[in-house]
């Protein structure tokens, strides 16, 4: 079972949406994706983002993320105004603040595990030897420390997902969000992911945002938020997550 929230309930939110509406352009029409949504990711929380195929989830992990810009409305994270920061300023929120887990993985194929993982902290300046170093204890932690050398060919599908989730927790981000990370996952691997998450990438200042089909780990979750057609219809306290 997943920790409690340690959501401090006076503290600003960690990301406040306020009527954000994103639509992508199709030749002479375009298509609304994100209508008038608003939505807050509290401090110290584990929000669970579920919807059908198609309904905005990875477009609003995007948003949130800092990779995507919105129409209008506002996308605030950690007190920063992502709609308002230049380009190379959302790069370097990104890099400082965010770790995203994509629906693929995005692994580069000519690196090993653990120089995949490493990758953030090389970009963010860090010295050589100590990412790799760093890069390894991610890998052990995400169960794969007997696959540093490896590249991503040599990797099952779960086991690449799992290397893309500890680039994403490597450099400590206040923001982590997921798309499906336990999709490839078996039962015991996915929970052991989701207490990763809660154990390791979750604290009073931090926040994490997971997309999910996968009800097995609805347990994770303190929030589970309904998305459907572009819009948010629901935000339900998880009634199965053991406080
Ligand atoms: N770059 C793009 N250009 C045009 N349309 C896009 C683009 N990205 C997404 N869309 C469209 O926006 C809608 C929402 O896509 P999105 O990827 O956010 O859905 P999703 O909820 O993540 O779906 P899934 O569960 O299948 O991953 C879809 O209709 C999709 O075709
Ligand atoms: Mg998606």
């Amino acid at each position: 079972m997943g920790k409690p929230a340690l959501a401090v309930t006076t503290a600003p939110p960690a990301v406040s949406l306020q009527h954000v509406n994103k639509s992508f352009g199709m030749g002479n029409t375009y298509l609304s994706v994100l209508k008038d949504i608003s939505l807050e990711v509290r401090r110290g929380e584990l929000l669970l983002l579920v919807g059908p195929s198609g309904c905005g989830k990875t477009t609003l992990l995007s948003v949130m993320a800092g990779i995507l810009d919105v129409d209008d409305g506002v996308v605030d994270v950690f007190g920063t105004r992502m709609d308002k920061l230049s380009q190379s300023g959302k790069t370097r929120f990104r890099q400082e603040s965010v770790g995203f887990i994509f629906q693929q993985f995005n692994l580069i194929p000519t690196l090993t595990a653990t120089e995949n993982v490493a990758v953030p902290l090389i970009i963010a300046g860090r010295p050589y030897r100590a990412a790799l170093e760093r890069a390894r204890h991610y890998l052990s932690l995400v169960g794969l420390g007997d696959c540093l050398e490896r590249f991503p060919t040599q990797l099952s599908g779960g086991q690449q997902q799992r290397v893309a989730i500890a680039r994403a927790l490597v450099s400590e981000p206040r923001l982590v969000v997921c798309d499906e990370p336990t999709a490839s996952l078996d039962g015991a691997t996915g929970q052991l992911i989701m207490e990763i998450f809660r154990n390791v990438a979750l604290s009073a200042e931090r926040a994490i945002v997971v997309v999910t089909h996968d009800n097995r780990i609805f347990p994770y979750g303190d929030r589970l938020a309904e998305m459907l057609d572009g819009r948010i219809v629901g935000i339900h306290d998880n009634p199965d997550h053991v406080k």
